[in-house]
């Protein structure tokens, strides 16, 4: 018999979780305002809410977090990750943030002005909001195929370059600051953009004199699925895959809670001057001295080590592996889910799962809701509450795809987990044709809205 498939680690602390009753969770929820992100923690029992800083870092994590040098300016942390980010991104400066938006609050804000156009990759909620801030606009140009949640593309992460062009020849370069390619694309999905496309985005974008960025939050992940599905990766390591990525563009921002595999930090790379020099001043107002960025000493040790885990092989398949089981697991219960599966989620299809609400009445929202009350499982509405309203006519901008997304933090859940929440899904899947109804909106913030909204029952 063929060994089984069994984690690259064990276990050497244990944190306690608590189950409650469906009563509790109505009740929790009622007062949440129907807005996950308002539960305690301690009212969640599986909480898939984000994979954003909630991973576990490892026992030489740990170790790295005690000898962390939290002098304000030249800290030994600060070079040791300055080195790491140099060897795996292979970009020229570096400056650390506290988080993934703030890198990019202070690279847009020496790149981005009024009236700019910055296409991309379905651009992540904050990235979006960083753009639209500055009052420039963001441009999806995504391939079609991700917006059909049943379609195998390997690469759903893509830029359509036809798309791309035209945004290229609709404006002039003065008014693209540069392009901003999302590894894996989140907002699609957690779906991986391959080599050949990163390649053919850096060409056009060098035609067109405009730079190319990435948003690297799981530049990882991405490098997984270019190993197993792109020609020509299958024998490189990660560690090369990723610097072949990085060595198509310009600079990236990062959010280092995601494969940098700790619970917080970020920064920026890039090799331009001009633009680093213009940044670090923007560092200096927004987040903290250059070698500290608004991170402790011991974090930027910390997220050292994490950079060098994240990159092998063993971890990822381990990491991308469990998110295919939870996957494989619903689809043979028949919930419809997005495929192929994400590199940090899987993401339920909405529309599909409970066409019988409308859309009105928030029908992603009113599914994640669902879930929780039935089995204290949190994840996240990927739909028309966080797509916003338009910034002009403050109207709801229904997206193509209503989606929920249950993102499993890093090393943190056993497959055991993963049972559970397929099987919570199932029994919602079955009497999916009881929900008629869903919420509506009572209190919404201008910008951003869906970290505060709040709901009443329809
Ligand atoms: N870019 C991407 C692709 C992200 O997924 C995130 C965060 C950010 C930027 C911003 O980084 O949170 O460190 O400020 N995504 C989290 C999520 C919040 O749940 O997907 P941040």
């Amino acid at each position: 018999m063929e060994l089984p498939y069994a984690e690259p680690y064990k276990i050497k602390m244990v944190e306690s979780i608590k189950r409650s009753t469906k009563e509790q969770r109505l009740k929790w929820i009622k007062k949440a305002k129907y807005n996950l992100f308002n539960l305690d923690s301690e009212h969640v029992f599986i909480d898939l809410l984000t994979d954003s800083g909630t991973g576990a870092m490892s026992d030489k994590q740990w170790a790295e977090m005690m000898i962390g040098d939290e002098s304000y300016a030249g800290s030994s942390s600060y070079k040791k990750l300055k080195k790491v980010v140099k060897n795996i991104t292979g970009f020229k400066y570096f400056l650390p943030t506290h988080q993934g938006r703030a890198a990019e609050n202070v690279l847009f804000s020496a790149m981005i002005k009024e009236g700019d156009i910055v296409p991309g990759n379905s651009h992540f909620d904050t990235t979006k909001g960083h753009i639209e801030f500055r009052k420039a606009t963001a441009v999806d140009c995504t391939i079609d195929e991700a917006f059909d949640t049943s379609i195998l593309h390997p690469f759903k992460g893509n830029i359509d370059l036809k798309k791309l062009e035209d945004v290229f020849q609709k404006y002039p370069k003065e008014q693209i600051p540069f392009v901003i390619l999302t590894i894996t694309c989140n907002s699609a999905g957690g779906q991986p953009v391959s080599v050949k496309n990163v390649k053919e985005v850096s060409n056009l974008c060098k035609q067109y004199g405009v730079p190319l960025y990435f948003d690297a939050a799981r530049f990882a992940e991405n490098a997984y699925f270019i190993k197993k599905r792109e020609k020509g990766y299958e024998n490189k390591t990660i560690k090369e895959i990723v610097k072949e990525v990085f060595s198509y563009g310009d600079g990236m921002t990062i959010s280092a809670k995601k494969d940098g595999l700790v619970n917080m930090g970020g920064f920026i790379a890039l090799n331009n001057k001009g633009i680093f020099k213009k940044a670090t001043v923007f560092n200096i107002m927004f987040e903290g001295f250059i070698t500290y960025g608004g991170m402790n000493g011991r974090d930027m040790g910390a997220l050292a080590v994490g950079l060098n885990e994240s990159t092998e092989f063993n971890y990822l398949e381990s990491r991308v592996e469990q998110i295919a089981y939870l996957g494989k697991k619903l689809v043979e219960y028949g919930v419809p889910v997005q495929q192929p599966f994400g590199g940090h989620a899987i993401f339920l299809d909405a529309n599909k799962f409970v066409p019988t609400i409308p859309r009105e009445e928030y029908r992603a929202q009113a599914l994640a809701i669902e879930l929780y009350i039935v089995g204290g499982i949190r994840g996240v509405e990927i739909g028309t509450v966080l797509a916003d309203r338009d910034p002009i006519t403050r109207e709801n901008r229904y997206p193509e795809l209503e989606l929920v997304r249950l993102a499993v933090p890093r090393r943190t859940y056993t497959n055991n987990h993963m049972d559970f929440i397929a099987v919570a899904l199932k029994n919602i899947y079955d009497t999916r044709n009881e929900a008629k109804s869903g919420y509506k909106i009572i209190d919404e913030a201008p910008i951003m809205r869906h970290f505060t909204v709040q709901f009443e029952k329809i």
